[in-house]
């Protein structure tokens, strides 16, 4: 599959997402609702995929990036017998898998679904999920709410917080560059990582990637193509509804 676009950056991701687990208890409570086995696809370096294992639900996660998939084991090790018996983790590519069984719940966090740009590979991705979910089965998929101000301002520079790298015990900060393309509904965001070492030598890492964005109803769209109801679209996980500030639109899909 070759080098994955989060490979790069896979040793910083935790510690920038530090704090960020309000969606955690959303994933756990709908997983248990559902009662059986539950699918991951792109699930990093097992943010959410591990809570869901240590309550007792058999969970696979999929991801396409080694790194980050290294990651993600390098935490199962540690964790008790019976939570890692829980836990599946597989290499692949959310676009075209096949997996030998089907899942009562499937879901995709924190904006993965983003990384596929065209319509054909989001449509790929979304037969894939249908296939692999058991008939009534739950689908939520997570993304973030495109504001039509933002949109225009075509390009914009953010500085963003810094964060704590603990194995090296240093400060990075980090600030981006985005950039709308407006015709394709996709933006390039170019990263900055700055830091100094213990030697006072500053380092700089730049890292780009592309995401897609898709409005409410064009999401909503794209689902019943693919065989799935729309139940709910959350504007974040505290099942607050979704509106245009929202910042997130969150679908909870049935299998249809
Ligand atoms: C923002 S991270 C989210 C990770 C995790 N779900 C979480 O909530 O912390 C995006 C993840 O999507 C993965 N990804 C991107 N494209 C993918 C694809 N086509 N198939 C599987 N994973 C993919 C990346 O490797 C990365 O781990």
């Amino acid at each position: 599959m070759g080098e994955a676009v989060f490979d790069r950056i896979a040793r910083f991701y935790d510690y920038e997402q530090e704090g960020f687990v309000k969606d955690i208890p959303f994933y756990v409570e709908y997983a248990k609702k559902c009662g059986g086995e539950v699918l991951e696809l792109a699930c990093g370096t097992g943010r959410v995929l591990i809570p869901i294992a240590q309550e007792g639900i058999q969970v696979t996660g999929m991801d396409i990036s080694e790194e980050m998939l290294n990651i993600a084991r390098g935490k199962t090790v540690k964790l008790d017998e019976s939570t890692r018996e829980n836990i599946e983790i597989v290499h692949g590519d959310m676009k075209q898998f096949y997996l030998k069984k089907k899942f009562s719940m499937i879901y995709i966090a924190f904006r993965s679904f983003q990384s596929l740009l065209t319509k054909q590979d989001q449509g790929a991705c979304l037969e894939r999920v249908n296939r692999h979910l058991e008939d009534n089965g739950l689908f939520i998929l997570d993304l973030f709410a495109p504001r039509h101000d933002i949109l225009a301002q075509v390009k914009r520079s953010l500085n963003l917080d810094k964060f704590y790298d603990k194995e090296n015990d240093l400060y990075i900060n980090r600030r981006c560059e985005d950039e709308y393309d407006l015709a394709n509904q996709t933006l390039k965001e170019n990263r900055f990582y700055e830091w100094t070492d213990k030697n006072g030598k500053s380092h700089e890492e730049i890292w780009s990637f592309e995401l897609s964005y898709l409005f409410r109803y064009e999401a909503k769209l794209l689902l019943e193509k693919y065989g799935f109801k729309v139940e709910n679209v959350f504007g974040d996980f505290d099942k607050s509804p979704y509106n245009y500030y929202s910042g997130e639109q969150i679908f909870v899909a049935r299998k249809d």
